[in-house]
């Protein structure tokens, strides 16, 4: 029998580059993948490193293009990630011997990826709705930021004594905030998640006045790798969450006053071709005592913007129309009301949102509609996963007192600092 040839160390061979800059395998001098496919030869680490800071220096040296993690990642002549790139650059940054990338949202100091974000006071007035609005004076003794578990901190608080919850809690296998144990959207399973939102809401119906209200933003999750593999989680189809919530919610007190369905204006794209983009979340009112509950129809009055329709069935349109034609004014009557009550599907883009490091903050027009739906002026609102705070901070400014619950400090601290330069001076 032939002896078997043992194969030599690929670790041990030297890389070297085609001439273009792609680098191509000393053995068989075939493309070089992450590996060699041919001869099975791989790059050691050292000489990874090198290709990934020569990658960098050809990036920085083309002004044009985007100088990111992502960007390099791509460029380097074998499959790698943007984080392995990270973790390689690094020390050569923090060291000094590259310059400072641009991170993703910014190209030469500049916002290039249509995602402004509110920078300073004025900034985070971004909405036009909120012009001229300035905090009040005692702001500071208006909120208050915990750091906890969202059950165990909402049972502190006093029965009875909450005029409103608006709040998003994390989507089913959506995101790691932080990665901390016993954080909200992990569980194994879609009823397990539903099960533990339930319990949460259950004590919220404790804690709310008897004309209480919630206002959930709730997103829906697709099965697939991100999330765990159950009989009902099949991939790529829609899991529905946010209905099962709802349910379960009924089921310990809540009533459902209206499905919102908020049309993004601006949606992430997304590579399908099987189905419609995704590019609308849910809202749903809830309330403990429906005919008695708050709703702040006033505030979230909107421009009617479209004519009725000579078949409108609404009374108002057609007396309107009646008046005209008998004062002789023109027909169809155009703008015939200022402002009408609000519809149940809300045209608002994915930004602005608050100056406060977060992966999940909701829009600032989004949580101004929330708060002025939710309460009068005077009114307590409490979110249990309060994030960025973005409900806390527009809260506060609309003159609302507000409690927020997070698990993460850090979330807090950085909100913390957002608030004083938010409303200080
Ligand atoms: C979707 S984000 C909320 C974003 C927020 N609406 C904003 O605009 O910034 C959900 C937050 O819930 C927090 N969270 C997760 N599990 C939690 C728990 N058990 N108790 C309290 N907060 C939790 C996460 O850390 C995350 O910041």
């Amino acid at each position: 029998m032939a002896a078997l040839k043992k194969r030599p160390n690929p670790r041990k061979a030297g890389a070297s580059s085609n001439g273009n800059g792609a680098a191509v395998c000393p053995r068989c001098g075939k493309p070089l993948g992450a590996g060699c496919k041919h001869c099975g030869y791989r790059l050691t680490p050292e000489q990874e490193r090198k290709e990934i800071l020569a990658t960098a220096l050809l990036v920085y040296a083309d002004k044009g293009a985007p100088n990111t993690l992502r960007a390099i990642a791509k460029r380097v002549p074998f499959p790698t990630d943007h984080k392995r790139v990270g973790r390689i650059l690094k020390p050569a940054i923090a060291s000094g011997v590259l310059p400072q990338l641009e991170t993703s949202t910014t190209r030469n100091g500049k916002q290039w990826n249509n995602k402004p974000r509110a920078k300073n006071k004025k900034d985070f007035i971004g909405v036009k709705a909120l012009q001229g609005i300035t905090a009040p004076k005692n702001w500071a003794r208006m909120y208050e930021l915990r750091t906890g578990d969202a059950l165990g901190e909402l049972r502190k608080i006093k029965n009875g004594s909450v005029n409103a919850f608006c709040t998003s809690p994390p989507y089913w296998w959506c995101r790691k905030y932080k990665g901390l144990p016993g954080q909200y959207g992990l569980e194994a399973t879609i009823e397990k998640h539903v099960d533990r939102l339930q319990k949460v809401f259950a004590v919220a119906h404790k804690k709310a006045t008897a004309d209480g209200v919630a206002w959930l933003v709730l997103g829906d999750q697709r099965g697939g790798s991100n999330t765990p593999r159950t009989d009902k989680t099949k991939t790529k189809v829609l899991c529905r969450i946010p209905n099962k919530i709802i349910d379960a919610l009924e089921g310990v007190g809540w009533y459902c006053m209206s499905e919102i369905t908020w049309c993004k204006t601006n949606p992430c794209s997304q590579s399908v071709k099987s189905r419609p983009t995704d590019a609308t979340e849910k809202i749903f009112m809830l309330a403990k005592s429906p005919g008695n509950h708050y709703f702040g129809y006033k505030a979230l009055k909107e421009i009617c913007k479209t004519t009725p329709s000579p078949t409108d069935c609404h009374s108002s349109a057609r007396r309107k129309e009646k008046n005209n034609k008998l004062n002789g004014d023109t027909y169809p009557p155009r703008n015939w009301g200022d402002t009408r009550n609000t519809w149940d599907w809300w045209e608002i883009a994915i930004n602005p949102v608050i100056n406060v490091k977060h992966t999940a903050k909701m829009p600032i027009e989004l949580a101004r509609r929330l708060v002025l739906g939710s309460c009068p002026k005077g009114g307590l609102i409490v979110d249990m996963f309060g994030g960025a705070h973005t409900i806390g901070m527009l809260a506060v400014l609309l003159n609302r007192k507000y409690i927020g619950i997070e698990i993460a400090e850090v979330f807090n601290k950085r909100a913390e600092k957002q608030f004083r330069t938010n409303f200080e001076g």
